[in-house]
């Protein structure tokens, strides 16, 4: 396929998932070497998980923030900074990965809807805001209190839980006319549905990513490719 053409009247909304932060080095969820590959999610990513064995779940998390500390952003996560820069708040990034490479890459109007690994919350949700948190615990002794005392957990949306700015979301995908989703297999609901709610606005879809998605059939493009091979010069700004 060609350019994407973004016309002056255009408005973007950009999903990404962990496909994007694989030519990173960052694993995705569900390939075969996955990260869930070698979990349970329901032993790491669930508030049972969090209420049952809180140091396994900071274990998990803990390596995931050394992970993403040693990774660089690739040329996609630069290739979507890049378009920003053009479009100012004609664009809008939605992104379900907690790693913060969009941000490294240059990227301002972003909202993680899963969480932010660098980040730590209250895990009795008392009101207080999330604080930036970096350190790697490697016991459940080290992981600092809240200022009302509860332990803090990672700022990270389990499954079962509420995706993050969901109000916000919805407002931005039902303005925008072109939707560009990247690397993510379809699997996660709500933001499977998203290409649904902007088909139903009537706006153009596209997939960027090795393989079809689950959800394939609802864009009107499919750009097969590695993101940060495709990405850069893919988008044409009127
Ligand atoms: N470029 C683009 N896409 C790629 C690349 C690449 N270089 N490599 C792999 N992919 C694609 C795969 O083809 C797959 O479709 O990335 C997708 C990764 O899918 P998942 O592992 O399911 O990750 P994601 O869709 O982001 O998962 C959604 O699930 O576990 C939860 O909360 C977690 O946010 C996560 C959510």
């Amino acid at each position: 396929m060609g350019k994407i053409n973004i016309k002056a009247s255009d408005r973007v909304f950009v999903l990404t998932g962990a496909g994007i932060s694989a030519e990173s080095g960052l694993p995705t969820f569900r390939a075969s070497d996955g990260l869930w590959a070698g979990h349970h999610v329901e032993d790491v990513c669930t508030p049972e998980a969090l209420e049952q064995n809180p140091e396994l779940v900071w274990q998990f998390y803990s390596e995931r923030r050394e992970q993403g500390a040693n990774a660089k952003p690739n040329p996609a996560h630069l290739a979507l900074a890049e378009l920003e820069a053009k479009l100012g708040d004609r664009f809008f990034l939605c992104t379900q990965n907690v790693d913060d490479l969009h941000e490294r890459a240059g990227s301002k109007r972003l909202i993680h809807m899963h969480g932010e690994l660098a980040k730590s919350r209250c895990s009795e949700e008392c009101g207080q805001p999330p604080i930036e948190d970096r350190r790697v615990y490697k016991n459940l002794s080290e992981v600092g209190r809240c200022s009302c005392g509860a332990r803090l957990r990672p700022h990270i949306v389990f499954f079962g839980e509420i995706p993050l700015d969901m109000g916000m979301i919805q407002r931005e995908i039902d303005q925008a006319t072109l939707m560009i989703v990247v690397g993510t297999s379809g699997s996660v609901y709500p933001a499977a549905n998203f290409v649904h709610w902007a088909r139903q606005n009537g706006a153009r879809t596209v997939y960027i990513g090795p393989e079809p998605p689950l959800n394939a059939s609802a864009f009107t493009n499919v750009v097969e490719g590695k993101a940060g091979e495709v990405m850069p010069g893919l988008f044409e700004v009127e």
